[in-house]
């Protein structure tokens, strides 16, 4: 139904509303009896090959869905129903914030691509709290946080501060956006003297909670490679769980076709798997697999998902490729995980 129905929608017409009537829709099925149970027969799989315990979590299988998808927790209850192994929420800010008025999304389907100029429009780390709670999630859900657009530099530590404590006792574990600045541009925070600033508050925070969450950085696949380094430095000395890799990238001419290629957007979807594998490579070499890595940008089929694995990635998650093939792209990705015999 997907691939009839929505996916021809969402490549022609506003993906942000199409996609939002779809996760509607799904809450509605979800709801009128026995939907759950069918979305579940029809969609999640169980794989005992594919468990796997990782930062202290049990998690079911590998697949996740990745940050942007339900920003604000809203659907992550039915979500679950289509077989995700984890969901990542948000990006959440302190405060609600709106779309920012350069905002944009688009498929690209020449290029099996979504380009997008992506403000972290949310409402705000409360807002979701309460979604959670009403209707609360039957698996792992990850936290993805970052600071208002509007916060001065000074404010910035205070507003992941807060996101984090508000949300520490309702998520599973946290990843910080480093990646991307909430003005859609790089962040500054990928320079380890500003992380470092933000990160001493957090992980001093962390250590006085009852329990301590994995706390993971997601970083581009565009860094250059001496900060990536740093980065990685950083992680191991300081006691970051892992690390994303990673939001999309920047267009680059010639990258993907169509009359908007040369405008200053984010790139994700097939375009970004050779990049993110050769970064999730790096990482794994020199880390000698210490940092536990979640693979994500351009997995589009089970076979792009088994080069992740083998790349080095623990985790991956999908965004682009679920908007393309539908919800059962994670069900094909297990099945061919398991005939892999894929160990992590
Ligand atoms: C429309 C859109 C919105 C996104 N919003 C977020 C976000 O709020 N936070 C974030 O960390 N990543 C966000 N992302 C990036 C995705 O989480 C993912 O890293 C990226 O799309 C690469 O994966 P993919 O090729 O499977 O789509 C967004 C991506 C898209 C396409």
């Amino acid at each position: 139904m997907y691939r009839q129905f929505f996916r021809p929608l969402v490549m022609r017409l506003n993906a942000t509303r199409v996609h939002r009537a779809a996760l509607s829709l799904l809450r509605f099925a979800t709801r009128i009896p026995l939907g759950r149970q069918l979305l579940k027969l029809h969609y999640k799989r169980e794989y005992p090959s594919l468990k796997q315990e990782l930062f202290g979590l049990e998690f079911p299988n590998p697949v996740g869905l990745a940050a942007g998808f339900d920003p604000d927790g809203e659907y992550c209850g039915e979500l679950f129903a289509l077989g995700f192994g984890f969901i990542e929420i948000g990006t959440l800010t302190p405060k609600a914030q709106g779309r920012d008025p350069k905002a944009l999304s688009m498929a690209v389907p020449g290029d099996r691509a979504f380009i997008h100029r992506n403000g972290h429009e949310n409402k705000g780390v409360v807002n979701a709290i309460e979604h959670i709670k009403n209707n609360r999630p039957e698996g792992i859900v990850a936290a993805s946080i970052t600071y208002n657009r509007n916060t001065p530099d000074e404010g910035i530590s205070k507003d992941f501060d807060t996101a984090f404590s508000l949300l520490y006792d309702f998520v599973d574990m946290f990843v910080f956006n480093i990646a991307i600045a909430p003005q859609g541009v790089r962040s500054h925070l990928e320079d380890v003297s500003s992380l470092n600033e933000v990160m001493d508050t957090l992980l001093e925070r962390r250590a006085d909670m009852d329990t301590i969450k994995p706390v993971l950085l997601k970083v581009s696949p565009d860094m250059q490679t001496d900060q990536l380094d740093a980065i990685l430095l950083y992680c191991l000395r300081y006691g970051i769980d892992g690390i994303v890799v990673g939001d999309s990238i920047s267009n680059r001419p010639g990258m993907i076709g169509g009359r908007l290629s040369d405008e200053d957007v984010l790139v994700s979807g097939a375009p970004m798997l050779p990049k993110t594998l050769s970064v999730i490579r790096h990482i794994r070499e020199t880390t000698g697999g210490k940092l536990p890595i979640v693979g994500v940008g351009g997995v589009m089929s089970p076979e792009d998902a088994l080069e992740m694995f083998r790349a080095g990635a623990s985790l991956i998650e999908l965004y682009t490729g679920i908007l393309y093939e539908g919800p059962k792209l994670v069900k094909n990705i297990l099945k061919y995980l398991d005939s892999q015999k894929i160990k992590q």
